[in-house]
């Protein structure tokens, strides 16, 4: 298919207006009922953050991908100023187009424009893709180490 001018990829700061194409993207990527309640809650704490570290990518108006981050205080024996990346999904059918990736580099830029030296995240191990996604983008092993405990 020719990619005409109408289906650029735009990538921008969330609205409140994008609820519902977030709801809708995250129940077709967790393969799972829509989770009204969890992204209520999610947006009341993005109006907290800064607004440029929630954003979305679009296509024809229609929400195809997210990227949210943080910048978190003394927390996790880190100091403060550390950038997070926290969430992150594209829709299936725009999967592997780069979209990610240049939600992710814009969202570094965002953090470079807040004088944020380091950015953090957290993946599964195994998920060899998403360690791809974040090499690409200058993401190497860091220091931290994760700790868990079963509760029985
Ligand atoms: C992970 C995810 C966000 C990647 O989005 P995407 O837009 O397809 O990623 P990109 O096209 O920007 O990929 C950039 C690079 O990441 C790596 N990558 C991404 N998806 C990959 C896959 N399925 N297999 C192998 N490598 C992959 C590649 O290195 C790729 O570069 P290349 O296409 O030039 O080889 C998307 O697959 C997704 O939403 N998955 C479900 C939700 C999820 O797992 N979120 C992350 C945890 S919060």
């Amino acid at each position: 298919m020719t990619e005409s001018k109408k289906d650029k990829i735009v990538i921008r700061t969330l609205s409140s207006d994008d609820y519902d194409g977030l709801v809708r993207l995250d129940a077709i990527l967790l393969g799972s009922e829509k989770r009204r309640e969890y992204w209520e809650k999610k947006f009341a704490i993005f109006r907290l953050r800064h607004p440029n570290l929630s954003l979305v990518a679009t296509i024809n108006d229609q929400v195809v991908g997210f990227i949210m981050g943080n910048i978190s205080g003394w927390e996790f024996g880190v100091s403060a100023g550390i950038g997070w990346v926290e969430l992150m999904g594209v829709h299936p059918d725009y999967q592997r187009k780069g979209v990610a990736k240049e939600m992710m580099n814009d969202l570094l830029k965002q953090f470079k424009t807040l004088d944020v030296k380091t950015v953090y995240t957290m993946i599964v191990a195994s998920d060899s893709h998403i360690k791809g996604l974040f090499n690409s983008v200058g993401f190497k092993q860091g220091h931290m180490m994760q700790l868990e405990t079963d509760l029985k």
